[in-house]
């Protein structure tokens, strides 16, 4: 292009290079990163503080793997380096369902990382809200569960994961999510961490399959979460 590459870009070629490996070959994979932002008027909306590197972090070890990608993108500031990764930009959380129930038909490995609002609102209002004295109401309805439908309509020989973002009772509310979205795993972050959370560059999980078989990891970066996600699925697919 005429300039130097950026090094982050270097870098991550070089690592990629040294560190590929293949256990994913052939298996095409659909994953989801960041927030979604629900509409209130042109200029308003609904969010939370995802910053979508732990999905983005679990799109490339899945590629780095050899799998075939589908990143489906809520509004973030993030690029993606791997060629073998495909992203589809969505903002909002009925955007991200009608995009995953796409990429769906023909994925054998599903990540659902993404933060999708529970809430969106009823009337998304034209023209920009003018103030008023006495405040307003705002009306809204539940959203689509993506992961619930996508677990309930699994197919034989696909591997879903979810993750749960908990603040209390977060093995209780973890487990429950894994059994009442018919999912095989759910990767457990708990807000009490200081090392782990939103907009945070390290992670602590826990990760849960239907077996009961529990993963508890140490703190490290989103990256290496990532790739023992990752290596968790291999190790449960491969068998
Ligand atoms: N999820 C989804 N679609 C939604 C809501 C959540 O696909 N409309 C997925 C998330 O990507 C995550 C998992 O469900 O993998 C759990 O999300 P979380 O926000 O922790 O749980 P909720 O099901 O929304 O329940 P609650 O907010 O009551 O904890």
């Amino acid at each position: 292009q005429g300039r130097m590459a950026e090094p982050e870009h270097i870098f991550g070629s070089v690592q990629r290079h040294f560190q590929s490996g293949n256990a994913l070959a052939g298996k095409k994979a659909l994953v989801t990163a960041g927030p979604t932002y629900e509409l209130i008027d042109p200029v308003r909306f609904i969010g939370n503080f995802s910053s979508g590197q732990m999905g983005y972090a679990v799109a490339e070890a899945l590629a780095q793997e050899g799998a075939e990608v589908t990143l489906v993108s809520g509004p973030t500031h993030l690029s993606c380096r791997h060629k073998g990764i495909t992203r589809i930009d969505v903002v909002s959380a009925q955007d991200m369902y009608d995009a995953c129930i796409k990429a769906n038909q023909s994925a054998d490995i599903l990540v659902l990382a993404a933060a999708v609002a529970d809430y969106t609102p009823k009337v998304k209002a034209e023209q920009k809200i003018k103030k008023h004295e006495e405040g307003i109401t705002l009306e809204l309805s539940k959203t689509k569960d993506i992961l619930a439908t996508l677990g309930q309509s699994r197919r034989e020989g696909q591997f879903i994961v979810g993750f749960a973002l908990e603040t209390e009772n977060e093995m209780a509310n973890a487990q429950a999510k894994l059994h009442n979205k018919n999912i095989d795993a759910i990767v457990l972050n708990s807000l009490n961490n200081p090392k782990a959370g939103f907009n945070k560059p390290t992670n602590q999980v826990c990760v849960i399959d239907r077996s009961g078989e529990m993963i508890q990891g140490e703190a490290k970066s989103k990256n290496e979460v990532a790739k023992d996600i990752v290596q968790f699925i291999i190790s449960k697919t491969n068998k």
